[in-house]
């Protein structure tokens, strides 16, 4: 009989919501963190399966914690495991697992594959990092700017470092936020041009500024925000970012461009005195901290939307 593939969404980029989408998640998260016990058991009886091809504290961790709040039972599997493409392909480990488990988070190197993965899928894929997209931290952060600053408009974030995953999610969730966005980094570190032209095609009325200049992107900026410089996977390329990125690090002179009330955010995990130096980071930390809280509450949300809610 052939395979009757029910409708499902998938969230493996920004770009597969809509902003309306993505208010009812602020709203939800917002529900889900004044009441950790909301929905207790929407997910009882489902397993969600947590594939994980790299390094992870928070996005694990909260995942785990969040579908057991749910009432539902994480079962986490190391990438080398499963040792994708050589042992068995991806479309028959997403046919075999969408039979045992609800949903599927994976965090893994190329984003093909976590394309590749939701294609196959009966049940709906998440992205929990790939090289290109970092979706659930984004989302997150959007609630944790909301939480700052009640009122988006006419924000200013800007993201200085590399053009990585996480400056390429941040693109889009400002576009389906309505937030400005400054990016600096140094030479042949910018975000793709892709992203850029899908953030300018999902909202054309926001600023969209990629620039080499770290000053003149902090200028006015109500949040400024950073990530590591070498992601993971470029750990060889440590020692010469370093060096490249040197002039762009977030330290105290860098904050006082932007608005008198701003805040800095990092995804973590940071490395003090690159990226961000360390009075910074201690500063911010309250925000940054909060920021790493509110992966969970807003995790929480996008499983019961994309689980729960068919
Ligand atoms: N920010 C983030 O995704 O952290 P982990 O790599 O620890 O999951
Ligand atoms: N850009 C970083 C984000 C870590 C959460 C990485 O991919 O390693």
């Amino acid at each position: 009989m052939p395979e009757i593939k029910t409708k499902k969404t998938d969230l493996i980029s920004i770009a597969d919501i809509t902003s309306d989408w993505l208010q009812e998640l602020l709203s939800l998260t917002k529900n889900i963190k004044s009441n950790p016990h909301l929905k207790s058991d929407a997910l009882s009886g489902k397993s969600i399966a947590l594939i994980f091809a790299k390094p992870s504290l928070r996005t694990r961790v909260s995942f785990e914690v969040g579908i057991n709040q749910l009432g539902g039972q994480p079962v986490t599997i190391k990438m080398d495991e499963i040792s994708v493409g050589t042992r068995e392909n991806v479309e028959d480990i997403a046919n075999v697992l969408s039979r045992y488990v609800s949903g599927i988070v994976i965090r893994t190197f190329e984003h093909k594959q976590v394309e590749e993965l939701g294609k196959y899928s009966l049940v709906p894929v998440i992205n929990g990092l790939s090289d290109e997209e970092h979706p659930c931290q984004i989302i997150s952060d959007l609630f944790t700017i909301t939480e700052i600053f009640k009122d988006l408009n006419g924000l200013k974030l800007t993201y200085v470092g590399d053009g990585n995953n996480v400056a390429h999610s941040l693109l889009l969730g400002c576009a389906l936020a309505n937030i400005n966005i400054s990016i600096a980094t140094p030479k042949n570190y910018e975000p793709s041009e892709e992203f850029i032209l899908t953030a300018r095609k999902l909202n054309p009325k926001i600023k969209i500024e990629i620039t080499n200049d770290a000053h003149a992107a902090a200028k006015n900026a109500h949040i400024l925000y950073t990530d590591v410089w070498a992601s993971m996977g470029q750990e060889k390329e440590a020692e010469k970012r370093k060096k490249d990125f040197a002039p762009y690090q977030i330290n105290n002179e860098l904050v006082s461009h932007a608005d008198k009330n701003a805040v800095v955010l990092h995804c973590l995990p940071a490395h003090k005195e690159q990226e961000i130096s360390a009075s910074v980071f201690d500063k911010y930390s309250k925000f940054i901290y909060r920021q790493a809280e509110n992966r969970l509450h807003a995790q929480k949300a996008i499983l019961l939307k994309l689980i729960c809610e068919k």
